[in-house]
This record gives structure tokens, C-alpha cells and sequence, in this order.
């Protein structure tokens, strides 16, 4: 099996992506029985496409152009199987507005929200603009870029006067920002993996970033963030939280791998934040976590992932 892990591309997430398929491709060396190449994006790849010809390719692409689904087009139009969901599957997930109405669609919940384009802050003005949102969602809020990750761009807004700022931070990484009402409740993540046998849920991981946010530096700094996997979650609850994310999963249309990120309520119900068809793989991301805890080897896990899809 001869297997190019693309990793790096051209989004804010490059550093953690580079650090992702850095990992993905070490492990499947020491899985064995695989020839690892690991390349970035650029006018070299397809030349190394054609010239190599891989029996698979593995991205490892966070954010634009890897995760949105445009790498994936490319590699159709190569002709080169891959990991994970096809095009249009990638770019709906990775749409957070798009992939809530799915997701509302299937009959799961998510955070009551507002999708607001750039040009309505300059064509309302902050003032009238934080008077509709608040009158739509109160005054407690995540403020996101429609699409993005690693929380680029994200911020909480407690306080009315904070919304334009966070706004003007947010379009600095996205023309449409997503507004939504603050669920409060215990942040979970649920990978999903499919290894021939139909999507099952990974050990969810809890996240407890104490009084900090879940933002970036928490995210890739060791020790930022306290993770407890299994989560501390009631039986009955732990479960629900995998239905919802084989759920999600499905009802993006999703292939071999995704992680659901959620919110449990004290009273047990599972608000879905997004899904994601690339997730971290980095020391400190979740999903691997998961798949230590669910007795899988990392990289027989990356290998039996790249096999099925080279058939
Ligand atoms: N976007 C980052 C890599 C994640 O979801 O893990
Ligand atoms: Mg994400």
C-alpha cells in the first residue's frame, strides 16, 4: 500500500494540520506494511500524483481548500481514491450554517443562531445590528466564521458593546459570520469511525478548559486544557451523545472518520456545535484520544482507513 498523507495547505490552520499529518504519516510507518509519502499543497503535487501514483491518499487538509472539499475535487479529477467523505460532503460540513439546517433536518439540535454577512454590519451599522441580535438570541453568545476552524476567528460576547468587535475579528477570516446563543453545559467531543462495518462512536472526550476557552492556544498547548476521556457523562447520556454523532455523520453524508462537537446540558440533551470530516490528529487533539481509549492502534487505525479506501 503506497499512501500520500497531504498535509499543510493553504488555510490559518496550516501549523496544525502540518502537525496532524506529521502524526498520521509517523504512525503508519511504524504500523508497517505501508510506503508513506508526505506532501503539502502546491504545483508540485499533481506532477507527484501522476508520477507516484499512489495507491491512496490520505488528507490530513484542515480548514479551506483541504477541508471544505476542494482537494478532494482534484483528486477525483486524478482519478486517486482517498480517506474520508467525498466533495460536496466536505464542503457541506464544513459550511457551519449549511450543515445546522442538515443537522436541524435530521432532527438534531443545535444552538439557535443568525448567519449575518459582512455587508449587514456596514449597511445596519453596529448599534441597530446588536439590537436585532440580542432581541433574536440574548445577550450570550459565540460569535464564529461560517467556516473555518481551530476556533480562528471565534469569539464569546457577554456584554452587548462586545459584538462589534467580535465581529470585525471574525470577518477577518470569513465574509458571513454565525452568531450563536450560548448552550451552557459540558463540551464533549464524539469522533465517529467507519471501518467497513458502518459508522460507530468513539469514546467521547471531555473538554473542561476551566474558566478559559476552548480557543486556539488551548487547543495545541500540552496542558492547556483538562481532557477526561471516557467524558464524566451518566450512561444514558454518554450514549445519546453517540447516537447524535453517528447521527451527524450520516446525515452530512460523511465517510470513514468525523468528530461531533457538542454541548450537554445538565439535563442531559446534546447540542451539536459542528462536525468535522478532518479532525485534529495532533498530540493534543481529541480524536486520537478516542481511539486510544477505544483500544485502537493509531496507526493501524490510519492504515485500515487508507486499505478500505484504495479498494
Ligand atoms: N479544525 C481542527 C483541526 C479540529 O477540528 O480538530
Ligand atoms: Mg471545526
Amino acid at each position: 500500500l503506497n499512501v500520500i498523507v497531504i498535509a499543510g495547505g493553504l488555510s490559518p490552520e496550516r501549523e496544525v494540520s502540518l502537525r496532524s499529518g506529521s502524526r498520521v504519516a509517523d504512525a503508519l510507518r511504524r504500523a508497517g506494511g505501508v510506503e508513506v509519502e508526505l506532501r503539502d499543497i502546491g504545483k508540485d503535487l499533481l506532477p507527484a500524483l501522476a508520477a507516484d501514483a499512489p495507491s491512496v491518499v490520505f488528507p490530513v487538509l484542515h480548514g479551506v481548500a483541504g477541508e471544505d472539499g476542494t482537494i478532494k475535487e482534484v483528486l477525483e479529477l486524478a482519478g486517486v481514491p482517498y480517506v474520508g467523505a467525498r466533495p460536496y460532503a466536505c464542503r457541506t460540513a464544513f459550511d457551519k450554517t449549511t450543515a445546522k439546517a442538515i443537522l436541524q433536518e435530521a432532527g438534531l439540535q443545535t444552538p439557535e443562531s443568525v448567519t449575518l454577512p459582512k455587508q449587514a454590519f456596514h449597511d445596519l451599522g453596529a448599534a441597530e445590528l446588536t439590537a436585532r441580535v440580542l432581541a433574536r438570541l440574548g445577550p450570550d453568545l459565540f460569535v464564529k466564521p461560517r467556516a473555518c476552524g481551530s476556533a480562528f476567528g471565534v469569539s464569546r460576547v457577554e456584554s452587548p458593546e462586545d459584538l462589534p468587535q467580535a465581529l470585525m475579528t471574525c470577518f477577518a477570516y470569513h465574509d458571513e459570520a454565525l452568531i450563536e446563543r450560548r448552550v451552557t453545559g459540558t463540551e464533549i467531543a464524539v469522533g465517529v469511525a467507519d471501518l467497513g462495518d458502518g459508522p460507530r462512536a468513539l469514546p467521547a472526550v471531555e473538554i473542561d478548559a476551566g474558566t478559559g476557552l476552548y480557543d486556539y492556544t488551548a487547543r495545541y498547548t500540552p496542558g492547556a486544557v483538562e481532557f477526561h476521556c471516557p467524558a464524566r457523562l451518566p450512561a444514558e447520556v454518554a450514549q445519546e451523545a453517540a447516537r447524535v454523532a453517528v447521527a451527524a455523520h450520516e446525515a452530512l453524508g460523511l465517510l470513514d472518520l468525523s468528530r461531533t462537537d457538542a454541548i450537554v446540558t445538565e439535563a442531559g440533551e446534546v447540542f451539536v456545535l459542528e462536525t468535522n470530516v478532518a479532525p485534529g490528529m495532533t498530540e493534543t487533539s481529541t480524536y486520537p484520544m478516542a481511539l486510544a481509549e477505544a483500544g485502537l492502534d493509531f496507526g493501524v487505525f490510519c492504515r485500515d482507513l487508507a486499505a478500505q479506501a484504495a479498494h
